[in-house]
């Protein structure tokens, strides 16, 4: 038996990095795929590569800030399956970074739009058809600086500390429909999000020293947490901050 075996899974920011990877992770694991994203090349070429693997796997377009791409995404999944196991709320951009008096408020709202409305959104509508066919589980995928701030990245910081805590409430409220909400908080992990900060030597260097395991994250490092999360096998948890970060926040 796998892991995810015929389970409805909706991954967002699939197209890229840690979702791609996740969408790959869990489709070899027995569960059909829904990956959702604003790439739709990309999206496209991840689930054709999942199907020649044998896997099975449907992109569809989902702007996650938008209340009306989630109903619409929502409803053909529900048409084409009937329900939804697992929510993996990953899509997410960096914010750019700038000292707090020189954020503008467009930028401001522009990362929290994504990063933390987005969250609240696709939870919002997945579990209303969670609850109605007998619970599931949704991770959200926040950050390192969702746990501690960061240097000129306030916005970035802001919306993934309020994913945190955001699980947390969501996780209190829908126990009692056996919908299961975690976090999962990865440290610098090799990306395209990550890409123009690691291309820089010295940056690069920089957050290698920060991390006590001594190098730099690799999606692998972080889609099998989300699997686990995603599986039975976390039954008992709920609430909880997974941080897969090479000990970054344990100095
Ligand atoms: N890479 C890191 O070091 C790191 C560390 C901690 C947390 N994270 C978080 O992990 C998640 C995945 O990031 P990644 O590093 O794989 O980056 P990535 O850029 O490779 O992937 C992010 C995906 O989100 C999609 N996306 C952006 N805005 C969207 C929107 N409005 N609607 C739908 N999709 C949208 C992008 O098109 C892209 O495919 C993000 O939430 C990110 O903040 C990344």
């Amino acid at each position: 038996m796998k892991r995810l075996q015929d389970k409805a899974t909706i991954i967002t920011g699939g197209s890229s990095g840690i979702g791609a990877a996740t969408a790959q992770l869990f489709a070899s694991e027995g569960a059909q795929v829904y990956l959702c994203d604003i790439q739709d090349e990309k999206g496209n070429l991840v689930c054709e590569e999942i199907i020649k693997e044998g896997g099975k796997a449907t992109y569809l377009h989902l702007d996650v800030s938008s209340e009306n791409e989630w109903t619409k995404t929502l409803t053909k999944v529900v048409d084409l399956n009937g329900r939804v196991d697992v929510l993996v709320n990953n899509a997410g951009i960096g914010g750019g970074l700038n000292n707090i008096e020189d954020y503008s408020v467009d930028q401001w709202d522009k990362t929290m739009a994504v990063n933390a409305t987005g969250v609240f959104l696709g939870t919002k509508c997945v579990a209303t058809v969670m609850r109605k066919t007998g619970g599931g589980s949704i991770i959200n995928i926040s950050s390192v600086y969702g746990l501690v701030g960061v240097n000129r990245g306030a916005s970035y910081s802001a919306s993934k500390g309020a994913v945190r805590i955001f699980t947390k409430a969501a996780s209190v409220q829908y126990s009692a429909d056996n919908i299961r909400v975690n976090s999962v908080h990865p440290g610098f992990i090799d990306t395209p999000q990550a890409a123009t900060l690691l291309r820089n030597k010295e940056v690069r260097d920089h957050l290698i020293d920060l991390t006590p395991v001594g190098r730099i994250g690799t999606v692998d490092d972080v889609k099998y947490g989300i699997l686990y999360l995603a599986s039975d096998e976390s039954a008992y948890m709920t609430g909880s901050e997974f941080v897969i970060d090479g000990g970054i926040t344990a100095r």
